[in-house]
């Protein structure tokens, strides 16, 4: 018995050093030789043969060996945890002399950009920035434009009519409106924003931006708006701009006009994008109509003001050669990203 002790005590030693501090082998370790099926548990079931006399020290024997083996194992258990964790140290270990990642940037859409643009310049220039609500009521959209129910022009700008008299703004000049309403001259603003129109093709979206410019004060003339788009679009596009005023009606100006600046891409030569005319259209301006000024009781025989109104869609495609409007709401994020702020 106590030789054979000895053999299952050298052949454990030899087994759990060989297993080192790899935990799945001290686990079979483990069961190898404490399991149900241990060369222990044999020995222990051969007891009851001994002798009456051999059995209390034969029993001891078994016992010792038993705790010894419980004892290398808990050890061998807790190396193989140390050394678990001091591998997975080592594995992810941080080379801090790695150049770092560059951070994620968002950028500004190029609409935005270009409104901010606009709107800066104008603040440079003294204006106030406005702005107005998008679901609009018929007397700001339309009466106090000059464009009284059954007016024939109301049909040329597709309308979303809401309930009762709301309706989605057609454009940015109720804003005029509005700061007329709540202000007195002299009036320098611009308002930048969403109109919507129920026109939806290859060259018109349901929602697109416009900036609505607008000055009013005693003896304004239409020199003050040929001067100040003038300024503005040399600074927003350069020095080499030529701008032109031609006839045109809208209701709330008289005069009226469309105005033009020189094609930018190919410089007023005549290219496909201005249609070989070298004047690209940019949107419609005026004396502000004596009938706008009355809806909003400012005296017409002592002020006079100049308005326009613009696309920024538009000109911000023109700037960056962008030549499908869709591109523009469909924010694919490899069409936003080559715009870096
Ligand atoms: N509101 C007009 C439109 O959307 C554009 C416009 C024309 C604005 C003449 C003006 C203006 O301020 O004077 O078609």
């Amino acid at each position: 018995m106590l030789d054979a002790l000895r053999t299952i005590e050298e052949e454990f030693r030899a087994a759990i050093d060989e297993a080192g501090a790899d935990p799945e082998r001290v686990e079979a370790v483990r069961v190898r030789f404490l399991g149900r099926k241990s060369p222990l548990t044999a020995l222990m079931k051969q007891l009851g043969k001994l002798s009456a006399e051999e059995r209390p020290a034969a029993g001891q024997a078994i016992n010792q060996l038993k705790k010894s083996i419980q004892q290398s194992i808990e050890e061998a258990v807790e190396k193989a945890a140390a050394g678990a964790l001091e591998q997975e140290l080592q594995d992810s270990s941080v080379d801090v002399t790695l150049p770092p990642r560059s951070p994620w940037r968002g950028s500004q859409h190029p609409v935005h950009a270009t409104r901010r643009e606009l709107e800066r310049i104008f603040r440079d220039l003294g204006y106030t920035i406005e702005t107005g609500p998008e679901v609009e009521d018929d007397f700001h959209n339309f009466q106090a434009l000059n464009l009284p129910p059954e007016h024939p022009a109301r049909d040329a700008q597709d309308t979303f009519y809401l309930e009762g008299d709301r309706l989605l703004r057609t454009h940015t000049s109720p804003v005029q409106i509005r700061t007329m309403e709540s202000r007195r001259p002299p009036i320098r603003m611009v308002c930048p924003g969403r109109v919507y129109r129920r026109d939806h093709d290859a060259t018109h979206l349901p929602m697109f931006h416009q900036l609505e410019a607008l000055v009013v004060d005693k003896g304004i003339s239409m020199a003050h708006l040929k001067g100040t788009m003038d300024r503005v679009w040399k600074t927003f596009y350069g020095e080499q701009v030529k701008t032109r005023l031609r006839p045109a009606y809208f209701p709330f100006v008289e005069p009226g006009a469309e105005y033009d600046i020189s094609c930018q891409v190919c410089g007023g030569e005549g290219c496909r994008v201005c249609k070989q005319t070298g004047w690209i259209e940019l949107g419609g301006a005026g004396m502000v109509h004596p009938a706008v000024f009355e809806a909003v009781g400012i005296d017409p025989d002592v002020y006079s003001g100049w308005a326009f109104g613009l696309g920024i869609d538009r000109i911000a495609m023109m700037r960056h050669g962008i030549d499908d409007l869709r591109l523009l709401v469909e924010n694919d994020v490899r069409f936003l990203s080559q715009f870096p702020t």
